[in-house]
């Protein structure tokens, strides 16, 4: 399959402050893309003007071949965008159960049997508050949750951020399978060695704007990147 997720040349601000500077990529169908870069480079101001929370002043993003660049989150969403936001950002006071119904779009293969059987610990949990939960817990919640909006892809800002190796490792395997099933994955992370471990490509951002493409293995072998961009 083609492209399901193209982003030309998009110029993204916050007021005057001028973030994405000309940032172009495509997410080709059923493969995981890796984002990367250091603190404040713009990584999440890229997955904000992709969902439509922050869309960029001049560019264009199509998904599944139609210009969502002027739509809301919420139509996007509703278009099959997933997104597993930076944080989580679960409903605390709300169960694990109601947390999952409130994603809930209709029309595809995920419902709330299927989003238990992926994750069994949400199943045991399901009638805890959200704010009850472990990070690693929460973190499944919100994929979970993104999940269940039943989308063709699925935007990871930061999964790993605040979880031990160990959660980190069955996170990984999880994720592993999502795309085996097929799901298209932007899978936003500053931990590179991480994000190497399950990306088909890769893509380095600094100050706005790609500074490296190309397979993990390439970024690997290119200690100049990894030392000036990644910090390893
Ligand atoms: N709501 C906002 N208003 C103004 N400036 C912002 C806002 N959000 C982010 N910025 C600025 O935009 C730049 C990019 O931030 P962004 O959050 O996209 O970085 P990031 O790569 O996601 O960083 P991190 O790894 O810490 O999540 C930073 O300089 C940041 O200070
Ligand atoms: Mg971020």
């Amino acid at each position: 399959m083609d492209s399901i997720l193209e982003v030309e040349d998009i110029h993204t601000y916050y007021g005057e402050a001028y973030v994405l500077q000309g940032l172009s990529l495509r997410l080709r169908g059923s493969e995981i893309l890796g984002i990367l870069g250091r603190n404040g480079v713009g990584k999440t101001t890229l997955v904000n003007s992709i969902v439509g929370f922050n869309p960029p002043r001049r560019g264009r993003i199509l998904f599944k071949g139609e210009d969502i660049t002027r739509l809301s989150s919420v139509v996007t969403v509703r278009r099959g965008m997933g997104l597993v936001p930076q944080g989580r950002r679960v409903f605390p006071t709300l169960s694990v159960e109601e947390n999952l119904i409130v994603a809930e779009r209709g029309g595809g293969r995920w419902n709330l049997e299927r989003v238990y059987a992926a994750f069994p610990r949400l199943n045991e949990r399901k009638s805890h508050r959200a704010r009850q939960l472990s990070g690693g817990e929460q973190q499944m919640l919100a994929i979970g949750r993104g999940l269940m909006t039943n989308p063709d892809c699925l935007i990871m800002d930061e999964p790993s951020e605040g979880l031990a190796p160990i959660v980190i490792e069955d996170l990984w395997q999880t994720i592993g399978r999502l795309k085996a099933e097929g799901l298209s994955i932007l899978l936003v992370e500053q931990n590179a060695s991480l994000a190497l471990k399950l990306a088909d490509r890769v893509h380095v951002l600094s100050k706005g704007r790609i500074v490296f493409s190309g397979l993990p293995k390439e970024l690997e072998a290119n200690d100049e990147i990894r030392s000036r961009f990644l910090g390893i």
